[in-house]
């Protein structure tokens, strides 16, 4: 069977992560329940350049599957605790995001789905995305590690020694797919056999 998962884009800056996450769960054949923020659509727009939430471009393809909900719908399935998943991401997560779902606010679908993971004991990763850290963002993301959830900030390795923009993308989306047990191909796992391979060149 195979796996479902949501996924939440609020209004950080990253939405190449969210991009790329999507094109690769539907590559693998996930269940992609999606939620977007208005200022996630924002910054889909500025940093992708899209209109809207464009579900074809998200997933690279056309037959993606991607069930879509609207922000404001609190009403909706993924909104209940009997809606069955394999996890949540939250990819960008935004500060506001992230102290909504610290603080178990829930007035819209995003936080509400989130915090139904907590309490049902669902994965929950939040891929945050923000510098510096204050002590109010520090504590939330202790608030929530604390409930059960994962803070796998937006924070790329160089280990791998990425050429492109795509390939520190990789690195973060990688892990998120690790978090959530869906495989993948990304040459993003450290071992020391492969690593550093072009280390020692000219
Ligand atoms: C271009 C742009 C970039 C932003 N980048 C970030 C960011 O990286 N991290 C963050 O926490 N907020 C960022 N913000 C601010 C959030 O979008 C703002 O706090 C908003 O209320 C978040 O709402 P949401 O969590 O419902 O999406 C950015 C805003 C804009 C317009």
């Amino acid at each position: 069977m195979s796996k479902r998962i949501i996924v939440g884009i609020s209004g950080a800056s990253g939405a190449a992560y969210a991009q790329r996450f999507i094109e690769l769960l539907v590559a693998a054949e996930v269940e992609v329940h999606l939620v977007v923020s208005p200022l996630g659509q924002r910054l889909l727009h500025d940093e992708l350049g899209m209109e809207g939430v464009d579900l074809e471009v998200l997933a690279g393809r056309a037959d993606h599957g991607i069930t879509q909900y609207h922000y404001r719908d609190v009403g909706a399935s993924i909104a209940s605790g009997s809606f069955g998943h394999d996890g949540m991401v939250i990819v960008p997560c935004s500060n506001h995001t992230m102290a909504a779902i610290a603080n178990g606010l829930s007035d819209n679908v995003m936080h509400r789905a989130a915090s139904v993971a907590l309490k049902e004991r669902y994965r929950l990763v939040i891929c945050h995305r923000e510098t510096p850290l204050g002590l109010i963002e520090i504590r939330n993301m202790e608030q929530i590690t604390a409930a059960g959830g994962i803070v796998a900030p937006a924070n790329p390795g160089f280990y791998m020694l990425p050429r492109t923009v795509e390939d520190i993308v990789d690195m973060v989306v990688g892990r998120l797919l690790d978090l959530i047990g869906v495989e993948h191909e990304l040459n993003t796992r450290w071992t020391e056999s492969e690593a550093n391979p072009r280390a020692g060149r000219e």
